[in-house]
């Protein structure tokens, strides 16, 4: 067998940018882990898919660059839409942020248009695995079919589909999804031989995570996590945005919102600013020509922003955060004197607020051990690797889903199977009963939250278990399996338990 062929690399896909690495031999059972260099010498590769007038695809910095200029035919951000529901809040809100233009799908699922083309998310997301997957083949110098890609743990069974099925579109075999913050803790705590706890603290470009693992040398066993798939740096540079936009307002009379290049030029600038600040007080925020009076006049945008501005404007997020890393504590029965490390990742953690407050939040300094950029990557392929070894040192990991899994009940209510924090791999079973004479299917839709009301809840699919045997109401039992898999995603099915004959399942996702 070539064993060329069965390298698998570690992927981060992430919402602003994507990383890849891969094991490269053992230094005394020390996995010995490599970044994949782009051309320039950068590890990381902007999530960016564009076409341009003339109809080619830009991936990646070529996208990024010309953004400015094509800001409708540049998708940025997609991670955000990946297996959501059209009709969301979420989607409805990051509709009106972006230039490109968002539509429902067949499945009540996102589709976005660029250059008069559709793309599903699961195409996006594929143009992105597959740039990375290129730039992989080329540095290695053979072609790479297999990844484990990372996810936000706060990622839903379908989002986590999504993502496995855009691996498929471009025949990259997506061999398994593991959490970003379970990956950043590898890169952390792999061939340290540790006996410790500690809190993952992942502000991305788009989504926050927080995870407690417990590491025990080899075994990472997530505590509790939890997050908001809806804050992220974009959000700290749409903060600028909203306050540039009103200040231009309130000098000019003149709203700034509805010309698409404007905005991409402040947004631009906006995320520049933010992570000067991170280094300095006080930038200036100059744009020469953003748009003309109705004279004809030039006008510019001439403004300056100070760090404490910047944290005025971006408090809430902050605030946010915290409290969720409060109640993930309290879900993993912990508190902050039981945390030996808290590690920081995510390029928005490099906000030097951000780090003050959880200095304060955990009464101690975040750890340096882990590279806020790469470390999800890394950790991404230490699993690959371990999973391809086959003596003893395996990397055992033991996650939790983010959110409850169940079903909705007659009346609209939510029967949970799985609790938020339920061990995975998992499965249960659950008897229902025919409510009607020579009923031959049964139906479930399953939700995913953590929401009493059960249509608050993301549809995971609609389940419908057919051939039952024909009988009277209440006479035929049916079996339902829950099996929820070690990447936290489900699958069901039914048998009839007096003749153990397996029923057929369908699933299907409508709307919620
Ligand atoms: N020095 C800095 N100060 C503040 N923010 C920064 C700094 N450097 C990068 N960022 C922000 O970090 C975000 C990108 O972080 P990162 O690359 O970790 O996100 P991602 O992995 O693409 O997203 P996610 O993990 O949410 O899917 C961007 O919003 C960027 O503006
Ligand atoms: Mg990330």
């Amino acid at each position: 067998m070539d064993a060329m062929k069965d390298i698998i690399i570690g992927i981060d896909l992430g919402t602003t940018n994507s990383c890849a690495a891969i094991v490269e031999g053992d230094n005394i059972g020390i996995p010995q882990v490599k970044l994949i260099p782009y051309k320039g010498g950068e590890y990381t590769i902007p999530s960016v898919f564009a076409i341009d007038d003339k109809g080619n695809e830009l991936i990646g910095y070529e996208a990024k660059r010309q953004w400015q200029l094509n800001p409708k035919n540049t998708i940025y951000g997609a991670k955000r839409l990946v297996g959501r529901s059209y009709r969301s809040d979420i989607v409805e809100t990051w509709q009106k942020a972006v230039a490109y233009a968002v539509r429902p799908g067949k499945k009540n699922d996102v589709v976005i248009d660029i250059a008069k083309r559709e793309f599903s998310m699961q195409e996006v997301s594929a143009k992105i695995l597959n740039k990375i997957r290129d730039v992989a083949s080329n540095h290695l110098k053979t072609p790479v079919k297999r990844a484990v890609v990372t996810v936000p743990a706060y990622f839903t069974d379908r989002q986590r589909q999504t993502v496995k099925d855009a691996g498929k579109l471009v025949d990259l075999e997506v061999v398994r999804i593991i959490n970003e913050p379970t990956a950043a803790s590898l890169a952390y705590g792999v061939g340290k031989r540790l006996n410790e706890r500690v809190a993952v603290y992942d502000l991305g470009g788009g989504t926050f995570d927080v995870s407690i693992i417990e590491i025990r040398d080899r075994v990472f066993e997530v505590k509790a996590t939890g997050g908001d798939i809806f804050l992220g740096g974009l959000d700290f540079d749409n903060a600028i945005l909203g306050h540039v936009l009103k200040d231009f307002a309130s000098k000019t009379a003149i709203d700034l919102s509805t010309d698409p290049v404007a905005m991409q030029r402040i947004k631009d600038l906006a995320e520049r600013t933010k992570c000067d600040l991170s280094a300095r007080e006080e930038v200036p925020f100059n744009i020469p020509f953003i748009t003309m009076t109705s004279q004809g006049q030039p006008l510019n945008i001439e403004m300056k922003f100070s760090r404490k501005l910047l944290e005025q404007l971006t408090s809430h997020l902050v605030d946010r955060s915290l409290q969720i890393v409060a109640k993930v504590l309290v879900d993993s029965g912990l508190s902050t004197k039981d945390i030996d490390e808290v590690l920081l990742v995510g390029g928005q953690t490099r906000m030097p607020v951000v780090q003050d407050r959880l200095t304060k939040f955990f009464g101690k300094s975040p750890s340096k051990g882990v590279h806020p950029d790469e470390a999800v990557a890394i950790g991404a392929a230490l699993y690959a690797h371990s999973l391809e070894d086959d003596t003893n040192l395996k990397l055992q990991l033991l996650d939790v889903i983010p959110m409850a899994i169940g079903l909705e009940k007659a009346g609209g209510s939510f029967h949970v199977v799985f609790p938020r924090n339920a061990a995975i791999p998992n499965a249960k079973q659950l008897t229902a009963t025919t409510s009607y004479d020579q009923q031959t299917e049964l139906a479930m839709r399953i939700f995913q939250g953590d929401n009493e009301a059960v249509t608050r809840n993301e549809l995971l699919g609609e389940f419908t278990f057919s051939g039952i045997r024909s009988d009277r109401a209440g006479k035929v039992q049916v079996e339902v399996t829950f099996d929820v898999n070690v990447e936290g995603i489900l699958t069901m099915h039914a048998r009839d338990p007096a003749s153990g004959k397996e029923m057929q399942t369908t699933v299907r996702v409508t709307s919620s």
